[in-house]
């Protein structure tokens, strides 16, 4: 059907009140995975790659295959650069022909994460590619990024940072991490309210692998139209393989375990989406 930006999935999903799932894909069989149980549920979807990721395989590749499957696909799809580390790595992933880049400068100071996420935005603007950027620090890991020191998005400064920057979408820290919680998150959903009262562009939750479906529910809500799933995922297709090869020790076609790896990621984006509210919305 169409390979699209992810401007319009996002303002749509904002003015009426769903988010739409955002998918970390590491190889073809995830990619397949994803947009089948996208398909499966007449959901749109978008499909995103890390840096670490970007090293394993290069742009060219996850882009070449994103391409095809989308093409392919009944439902909108849109290929989204995560957590891009560098202006340079947003730039190749735009030459390349990403619909959609984050630069992530939460790291930095606020006024530098301002002029390093402006340039970006810049830069992708007379192409019509949309730029999410971050606010505040998500805790956790993801990717080679270690994130012992979260900070939250104060509200005040989500409100300078959008009109200074002229990003399409923003992630806010609100309490989420990357990875494997250890305990139930506790999520400050009055300041995402807040957040949502000062900014009129779409907001992005990080981290939503573990975070109770409820949870989720609350943050949509409030105002997040678009939810970012990785761990999940990566624990899915590999429950899938070790399954398969511990029923089939003797198997050695990578289609076979494949198979049932897609089936395990398919199953878990199907509930994604039922808890983002993106059913039915393609
Ligand atoms: P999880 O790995 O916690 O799902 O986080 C995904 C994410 O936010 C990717 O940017």
């Amino acid at each position: 059907m169409s390979f699209v930006t992810t401007e319009q999935m996002l303002k749509a999903a904002d003015a009426a009140g769903y988010a739409v799932g955002a998918f970390n894909v590491e190889n073809m069989e995830m990619v397949m995975a994803v947009i089948k149980a996208a398909e499966e549920m007449s959901a749109p979807a978008i499909l995103q790659t890390t840096p670490s990721t970007i090293k394993y395989a290069g742009l060219p590749l996850y882009y070449a295959n994103v391409k095809a499957a989308a093409k392919l696909a009944k439902v909108p799809i849109a290929l989204h650069l995560d957590h891009g580390n560098s202006f340079s790595l947003a730039m190749q992933a735009l030459r390349v022909g990403y619909t959609s880049i984050m630069i992530d400068g939460s790291h930095e100071e606020f006024a530098e994460n301002i002029l390093l996420t402006r340039s970006v935005a810049e830069a992708c603007a007379p192409s019509g590619i949309p730029v999410e950027a971050e606010l505040g620090k998500v805790g956790g890991k993801e990717d080679d990024l270690d994130c012992n020191d979260p900070g939250y998005t104060d509200p005040d400064d989500a409100e300078r940072f959008v009109k200074e920057t002229g990003i399409s979408s923003l992630a806010v820290a609100i309490g989420t991490a990357h990875g494997i919680y250890k305990g139930e998150p506790k999520l400050d959903v009055e300041r995402l309210s807040e957040i949502r009262k000062r900014v009129d562009i779409p907001l992005v939750l990080h981290g939503a692998s573990g975070v109770p479906d409820e949870a989720v529910r609350e943050c949509i809500r409030r105002g997040i139209s678009k939810v970012n799933f990785a761990t999940e995922l990566r624990i899915a297709y590999s429950n899938g393989v070790k399954q398969f090869l511990k029923d089939n020790p003797e198997a050695f076609d990578p289609k076979k375990y494949g198979t049932l790896a897609m089936e395990y990621v398919t199953r878990t984006v199907k509930e994604k989406i039922t808890v983002c509210g993106s059913a039915g919305k393609a």
